[in-house]
């Protein structure tokens, strides 16, 4: 088996396609710092098809499995140990195309046959983050870490710089700075 890293790069701006944003922008200089034979796969989440969310919890209780892109990001999920969310700030939040797939999560974990939670537990968490304050992103990032908590996965913090119209973060040297570290190592486990 290799023991070459595998990340999953899961792009949350809502950008016209072929307009790459900030943060993708911002993590794609992260990646620069990955060893050569490091696997990279990235999925623009605001493409994909991806249903609305129903919770079932408490009447059907269990999901069936899921098809389509639905499938897709969760095969992807399955198969990288390094998951990194590639997010800005929207309203001190996460943006909708990632939190309805974070909410599609919760059916992953009742999914008959599925060891979503036991697999989620083996893999890190990152977030590469753009917007305009610093202090005002923390929510996000505190919400982003929660999750990375519940499920046991373990948490590789946030690399975030400043953003704004296309192009800005890549004006700033001190986030070029910071990138070429964050993705250098795999997450430690506790
Ligand atoms: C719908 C929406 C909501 C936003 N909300 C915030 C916010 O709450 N705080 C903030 O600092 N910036 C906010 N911004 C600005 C973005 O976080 C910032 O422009 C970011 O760099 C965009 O990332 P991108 O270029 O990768 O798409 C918002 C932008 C949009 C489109």
């Amino acid at each position: 088996m290799s023991d070459a890293r595998h990340l999953l790069f899961l792009v949350a701006s809502t950008r016209a396609p072929g307009t790459e944003g900030n943060t993708e922008w911002l993590a794609r200089e992260a990646a620069r710092a990955l060893p050569a034979q490091a696997r990279q796969d990235w999925l623009h989440l605001a493409g994909l098809q991806l249903p609305p969310f129903t919770d079932l919890r408490h009447s059907a209780g269990s999901y069936p499995p899921p098809t389509g892109d639905l499938a897709r990001v969760l095969e992807a999920l399955r198969a990288a140990p390094e998951i990194v969310f590639v997010a800005p700030v929207y309203w001190f939040s996460i943006p909708t195309p990632l939190k309805l797939l974070l909410d599609h999560w919760s059916a992953f974990l009742r999914v008959p046959g599925l060891p979503f939670k036991a697999e989620m537990a083996t893999k890190s968490l990152r977030l590469v983050c753009t917007s305009g304050d610093r202090a005002k992103a923390q929510p996000m990032v505190d919400s982003v870490r929660l999750c990375a908590e519940f499920l046991g996965m373990a948490w590789g913090g946030v690399l975030w710089a400043k953003g704004g119209a296309p192009g800005t973060t890549a004006q700033d040297a001190q986030a070029r700075a910071e990138a070429a570290g964050f993705l250098a190592q795999p997450v430690p486990r506790a």
